[in-house]
């Protein structure tokens, strides 16, 4: 039996979730919710319980909402602490994040568990704090096959984005993605970009790139960019791939404290992100096709405030569910 670990997070997560879970029940996969982030840590003590890493473990796919809570923000135990654990644990090292509306197509291919975000952090003696960026030549290599296996299979290009001018591991980045891209893929096109003029490039010229693969923090910033010139962070999806076990699939997007309790989020990114656990994890690809064009009917039809609109989180879900059915 298909199971679907649901993890609805703080903020508006529970809302957003709530429109996939009536996605799920709709196409009759079995699926299960579990205490994650900052609610989590207000009962338990800890964002990423025992209980809910072992149910996550045991599913075809985890699917994520939103973590964060304004009062948790900088404490020592904090809800994101928990969605970099869980990634880390079920070893998804490459993020898809992709941003489409027309006339743009783009991919970005995010290293996931690596620099920045896990490597050595901590407070000296002298009283400075520091983290480091940290990369493996195994690390860089993996994430670059997986971008230039999609860039092949989509008949597109790899642009990698680095900052080889200033940071020492981005020397070791181009040194290896030039590498595998001349020894083992010379039939897909690639060029490297500096990572400030790129996210130029992605608010002016977001029609001319394809792939892009970049390291965990760029990617974590230029994907909000990619997102807001594609129609808002609202709409963006992502999926979190390792090379065996559950993917895990979550909207780009945060728990928007702002807006939460109020059932106006945009549950598109959520339900999008649906769309890439039905393709990627349970090889349903006509009903992630139906589930996509779906959404974008139920775009059109009733607009959340975010897009200009008036309809709430469950309105859009309702367009969405009747157009699947439709
Ligand atoms: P955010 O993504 O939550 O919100 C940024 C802006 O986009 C806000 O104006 C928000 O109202 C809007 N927005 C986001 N999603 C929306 C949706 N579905 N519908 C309508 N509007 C939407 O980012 P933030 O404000 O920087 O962070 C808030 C909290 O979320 C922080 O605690 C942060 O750590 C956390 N966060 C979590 C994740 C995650 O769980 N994957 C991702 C990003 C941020
Ligand atoms: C994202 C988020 C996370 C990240 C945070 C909340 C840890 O911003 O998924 O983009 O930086 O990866
Ligand atoms: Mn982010």
């Amino acid at each position: 039996m298909t199971h679907v670990a649901v993890l609805p997070g703080d903020g508006i997560g529970p809302e957003v979730a709530a429109e996939a879970i009536r996605v799920l029940d709709a196409l009759g996969i079995g699926h299960s919710e579990h205490p994650f982030g900052g609610n989590a840590i207000l009962d338990q003590g800890t964002p990423l319980p025992d209980e809910t890493l072992a149910a996550c473990r045991e599913s075809d796919a985890v699917l994520l909402a939103a973590v964060g809570l304004p009062e948790l923000e900088g404490k020592p135990v904090r809800p994101e602490q928990g969605l970099l654990g869980i990634r880390k644990e079920l070893g998804v090292y490459a993020n898809l994040r992709p941003a489409r509306s027309n006339g743009i197509d783009l991919l970005i291919v995010r290293e996931l568990v690596g620099g920045l975000y896990f490597g050595a952090k901590g407070t000296r003696d002298d009283g400075t704090w520091f983290d480091t960026c940290e990369y493996s030549r195994p690390e860089v290599e993996r994430i670059a096959r997986r971008a230039f296996e999609l860039a092949r299979g989509r008949g597109g290009r790899v642009t990698s984005v680095d900052k080889v001018n200033v940071l020492h591991t981005s020397r070791l980045w181009r040194d290896v993605v030039t590498e595998l891209g001349a020894s083992e893929y010379s039939d897909v096109p690639l060029d490297h970009a500096l990572v400030d003029s790129f996210a130029m490039t992605i608010v002016q010229a977001p029609e001319t790139i394809d792939v892009v693969l970049t390291e965990n923090t760029f990617g974590d910033i230029l994907s909000d960019i990619a997102a807001a010139v594609t129609g808002g962070l609202g709409l963006a999806a992502s999926a979190s791939l390792g090379d065996e076990g559950p993917g895990l699939y979550e909207p780009v997007h945060g728990s928007a404290p702002q807006i939460a309790g109020q059932g106006i989020a945009n549950p598109a990114g959520m339900l999008r992100s649906t769309a890439l656990l039905l393709r990627h994890a349970l090889e349903r690809e006509a009903e992630a096709n139906a589930l996509e064009q779906a959404v974008d009917a139920a775009l059109e039809e009733a607009p959340t405030r975010d897009l200009g609109g008036s309809a709430t989180t469950s309105q859009m879900g309702d367009a969405v569910l009747r157009s699947l059915h439709g």
